[in-house]
């Protein structure tokens, strides 16, 4: 390796300036919560109102000017793939019946981003699901998008993301506030305010502590890490050196841990707006819900139907 290409050493902060231009999407799971509707259709395709989960997350990275797009798959979802491949033969029989529309949204996923996959041989935890873009992104800053939740596109968030990470050169993270007894489902983390040229990009703070899924007694806030990570390359040394944590899985949250420990620069953004989770049966309702009532075309009848079935249902609670 030449000099000049040198990666610069675990502990350095000075931010490159670059931006991330690719994401990745780790999907290999098993998603045993929606059990028996996963057995065969991966869980990333449910569909929230017309659209899988999928096309939305990926939706939010073009958005934020992400053209490449790495999704690792596991076995049996392959047909993840299919959603964001042209599809000829149904693209000539709507062009026949002049249905514009139609043809327009079946066209879309295709048009979002590059799509590249590869496959993760077992799961064995998020941060070895991540350690599998190391070919694909070499040592460049990349963001990470879980592949069960997303944020509404009029209250962006991966936007700031990508610029934070671009000044510090280290890890960004974002953070929703949950309550104490949810906190063994997430990454928490301690934090302490955030230097003052950082603070344009929104509720910034700088992390100083992370730990996976503490239970509430052990938790260090209620700050808990979202599916939304803007990583530098470095990630991936550091992930060859992180054992089995929660779980027995290798965790990306132990990996970013062994960074910051080391002197990696992590800062966090508090993310207030609309966040979809639709890994558990319940958010995924919620979600349908939201978005179905949101939407143009279907969302006043919608809203009108919801109204009564509210209404109608309380009468019938309280009797
Ligand atoms: C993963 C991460 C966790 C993070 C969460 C966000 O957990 O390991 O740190 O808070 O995503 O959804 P998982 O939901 O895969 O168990």
């Amino acid at each position: 390796m030449s000099e000049a290409s040198a990666t610069p050493p675990m502990t350095s902060t000075s931010p490159s300036g670059q931006r991330a231009v690719k994401a990745v999407i780790p999907a290999a799971g098993l998603a045993t919560r929606f059990l028996p509707a996963t057995k065969a259709v991966p869980k990333e395709l449910l569909p929230v109102v017309d659209r899988p989960v999928l096309q939305y997350i990926v939706e939010e990275a073009a958005a934020a000017g992400i053209g490449d797009v790495l999704l690792i798959t596991g076995r049996g979802k392959t047909s993840m793939v299919d959603h964001f491949d042209r599809q000829p033969y149904l693209e000539s029989r709507l062009e026949e019946k002049g249905d514009a529309e139609r043809l327009a949204a079946v066209r879309r996923p295709s048009e979002l981003a590059e799509i590249y996959t590869c496959r993760q041989a077992e799961p064995l935890g998020l941060g070895h699901a991540v350690s599998y873009a190391e070919s694909h992104v070499g040592d460049a800053p990349f963001a990470v998008l879980l592949g069960d939740e997303f944020v509404d596109l009029s209250e962006p968030l991966l936007p700031a993301m990508i610029e934070l990470q671009a000044r510090t050169g280290g890890i960004v993270l974002a953070f929703l506030e949950v309550a104490p007894e949810e906190t063994k489902r997430y990454g928490i983390a301690s934090v302490a305010p955030a230097e003052d040229a950082l603070t344009d990009l929104g509720e910034v703070v700088k992390v100083t502590g992370l730990v996976e899924k503490p239970a509430p007694e052990e938790a260090p806030s209620n700050l808990a890490v979202l599916g939304r990570y803007v990583l530098p390359g470095r990630i991936f040394e550091a992930i060859k050196r992180t054992g089995p944590g929660s779980g027995g899985e290798i965790q990306l949250t132990d990996a970013m841990a062994l960074m910051l420990a080391e002197g990696t620069p992590v800062h966090a953004i508090v993310y207030r707006g609309t966040r979809y989770d639709t890994g558990m049966p319940l958010g995924y309702l919620q979600a349908v819900v939201q978005i179905a009532a949101k939407r143009d075309d279907l969302g006043p009848e919608f809203r009108r139907w919801l109204a009564e079935f509210v209404a109608a249902d309380a009468g019938a609670q309280g009797t």
